[in-house]
């Protein structure tokens, strides 16, 4: 028996035994003796790992290394293409500076179990910041910064931080985000008040805001760490089931779900994760293109490479952006797509990981690779992509270009680390393009019909998993455990219910088609429609709407708007459109990407007034499509196909 179906037999059929041995790997101030058990939680049930173990996660992603005399070694580069900047703290340096900042944070009155909201771009605070909560036991919460105002402010509300952490600027490729004034009014539109801002300063920008504190609310980071006064902390005691971060996550509804995960299981996960699938080691570097208010960029910017003594790779700017004064031929900007190839030479990379969208507007401008020849990639081992489906054409050109294993899996925010993937660390295994290939080991996947009987193989259904749920998996919804039970683990009882859906073949290779559900995916952001939809029926002259995803190859999904107006309003179509997109862009955030709104007669929906998405979604997407026989008036339908194929 191979590696893979050795330690794949293991996890299943004694997981006490695997799981306490790959809790090994971290340091425990008390070690687990049990590993699984089950806990009430709603009208259900649900998985817990390590109960009785109480370790620090900061502990384990600094300390350790440094006590194991790794604390000259960088721990984290930041890399900015934005500004030029490089950055490197070691494991010793970035210690020290978690240790003040969970110091400032405890005499902010922070404690354990409390909650921070930390809302940064991406520079070395942001990651600081998350290990700073680890050490003292507080509960982080990463709000991504492409995020308006709004979203915010209803992430405030739902987790209730004591303090929050934010910048004075963020810096996208051709702007600069100011960070604070979108805080100051999302504090306005919440009904929950932190005790503290603390504001990281930034001074590497010819158009830096001026930032306007408000006293004594908001504090200046940079203030707070020079403050001889303040004591570093020590990681504190806590339970391996004590809530590490919530993470929220776009459901079918507008209101975000708070992803929890816990310390223990995360930590054990993260660190097998990282030798059996990644194969990233102590000393190594890892650059994931990502960010870190993304699970990809918690789980592998932030904590695994540091939980194994390697590099991370903190890295801010596009993997494509404007060559700084350089016009090309044609007069326009000259693109630069070579920035990601820069990061791997200068850095010593060994695995690379980002979304497929991102190696799709890399080839768009650089389609013979003209820029991956001219970089010394040698240290490069694989490339990792996750976040949305891999085509198969993007994997072939990526293989092609870069001669190392071109690695999908598949994962989501509520597992925290990949489901189905290739183990190129425990035993490579053969590609199959559009396939993101095996269950990884603790992970039992099943292909379910809509009666929850497993389906034939070759078959497609509804990807779920049947539980227990291995370690580093959600332990919970913030705040509502029932929306666990009804959400995930009601629908086909004794299995997690993914979202996706796909199918098996017959060497139990896995291939995802998409979700199931009213999410999208767009540039590997995952969106709700029925968020999208929400705004877009605040409009005075929204009678109803829908949105769906439409394909798109540059982003995998783009969202499409079709808005019925109100009987009796008179507005030209295109000042509805240019107000509706500008609504969305301020309640949600300019990464919701809806630009197409179409203004229709009447929705298509069935008998029983269900709008049918999928259908419309189908025929915008080219694709052979079954009207389904409980459809209302099948005219609507027959007259949106012209709007819905342009
Ligand atoms: N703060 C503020 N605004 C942000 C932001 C942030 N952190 N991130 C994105 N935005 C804005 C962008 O500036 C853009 O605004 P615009 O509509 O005014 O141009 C908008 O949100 C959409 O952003 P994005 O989807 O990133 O599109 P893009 O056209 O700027 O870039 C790609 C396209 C493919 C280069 C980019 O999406 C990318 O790098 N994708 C990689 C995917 C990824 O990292 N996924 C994370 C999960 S693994
Ligand atoms: P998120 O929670 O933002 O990471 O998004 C998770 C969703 O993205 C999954 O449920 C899938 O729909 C999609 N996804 C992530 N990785 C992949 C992949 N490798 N292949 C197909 N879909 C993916």
């Amino acid at each position: 028996m191979g590696a893979y179906a050795e330690s794949y037999r293991r996890s299943i059929e004694d997981p006490e035994g695997f799981w306490l041995q790959q809790a090994d790997a971290i340091d425990w101030f008390t070690r687990p003796r049990s590993a699984h058990s089950t806990e009430p939680a709603g009208s259900g049930d649900v998985d817990r790992w390590f109960a009785d173990g109480v370790l620090n996660t900061s502990y384990n992603a600094l300390d350790r290394h440094v006590i194991g005399g790794r604390g000259e070694q960088p721990a984290l580069i930041f890399h900015s293409e934005v500004t030029g900047r490089r950055r490197s703290f070691s494991y010793a340096d970035l210690l020290e500076r978690v240790g003040k900042l969970g110091g400032a944070l405890t005499a902010l009155g922070v404690g354990k179990g409390d909650g921070v909201v930390i809302y940064l771009p991406m520079i070395p605070e942001a990651v600081i910041a998350m290990l700073a909560c680890a050490r003292i036991g507080a509960v982080h919460s990463v709000v991504f910064g492409g995020f308006a105002p709004a979203e915010l402010a209803k992430r405030i509300d739902d987790a209730q931080p004591v303090v929050i952490i934010s910048a004075a600027y963020g810096l996208e490729a051709d702007r600069v985000i100011a960070y604070k004034p979108m805080l100051d009014t999302a504090l306005e539109l919440s009904e929950h008040q932190p005790r503290h801002c603390v504001i990281v300063p930034r001074n590497d920008h010819a158009d830096a805001p001026v930032v306007e504190m408000s006293e004594p609310r908001d504090l200046d980071l940079a203030a707070l760490m020079r403050d001889a006064r303040i004591e570093p902390a020590v990681p504190v005691e806590v339970a391996a089931t004590d809530p590490l971060y919530i993470l929220y996550t776009s459901g079918t509804t507008g209101k975000p779900k708070g992803i929890v995960r816990d310390n223990g299981g995360h930590a054990v996960a993260l660190s097998y994760a990282m030798r059996s699938i990644f194969d990233v080691g102590p000393g190594e570097v890892m650059f994931t293109a990502s960010d870190v208010g993304w699970v990809v960029g918690h789980s592998f910017i932030a904590y695994a490479p540091l939980l194994v003594g390697a590099t991370t790779v903190l890295y801010e700017g596009k993997p494509v952006s404007a060559l700084r004064q350089a016009q090309d031929t044609a007069g326009g900007q000259a693109q630069d797509a070579g920035a990601f190839w820069r990061v791997v030479a200068e850095h010593g990379v060994r695995v690379l990981f980002t979304a497929p969208t991102a190696i799709r507007a890399i080839r768009k401008v650089d389609p013979d690779g003209e820029a991956i020849a001219a970089s010394d990639l040698s240290t490069l081992q694989t490339l990792f992509l996750a976040g949305e489906r891999l085509d198969p054409d993007t994997y072939r050109w990526a293989d092609d270009q870069l001669g190392v294993p071109v690695v999908d899996h598949w994962w989501q925010t509520e597992t925290g680390w990949p489901i189905v993937a290739n183990l190129r660390g425990l035993e490579p295994m053969p590609i199959k393009p559009g396939s993101s290939t095996v269950p990884v080991p603790g992970y039992q996947v099943a292909i379910l019909d809509e009666h929850g009987t497993p389906v034939p193989v070759g078959a497609e259904g509804a990807i779920c998993l049947r539980r227990p749920l291995p370690p580093g998996t959600l332990t919970g919804v913030w705040g509502d455990p029932q929306r666990f039970v009804t959400g995930y683990l009601e629908t086909y009882p004794g299995y997690y219910l993914t979202g996706d859906g796909g199918y098996l073949d017959d060497d139990g290779y896995l291939f995802v088609m998409g979700r199931t559900d009213d999410v999208i995916n767009v540039a590997g952001h995952r969106l709700s429609t029925g968020q999208l939809e929400a705004v877009l029926a605040t409009h005075p002259a929204v009678a109803e709407c829908a949105v769906i995803g439409v394909a798109d190859p540059l982003k995998g999904q783009l969202p499409r708007g079709l808005v019925v107006i109100k009987s009796g309003v008179e507005i030209d179509h295109d000042q509805l459109r240019d107000e509706l997109v500008a609504l969305v862009r301020q309640e949600i955030g300019a990464i919701a990407s809806l630009r197409r709104i179409d203004a229709v007669p009447a929705l298509p929906k069935t008998r029983s007034g269900k709008v049918l998405r999928k259908t419309m979604r189908e025929i915008a997407d080219g694709q052979h499509t079954q009207v389904p026989s409980t459809i209302e008036d099948p005219s609507v339908i027959d007259g949106l196909r012209p709007i819905l194929t342009q």
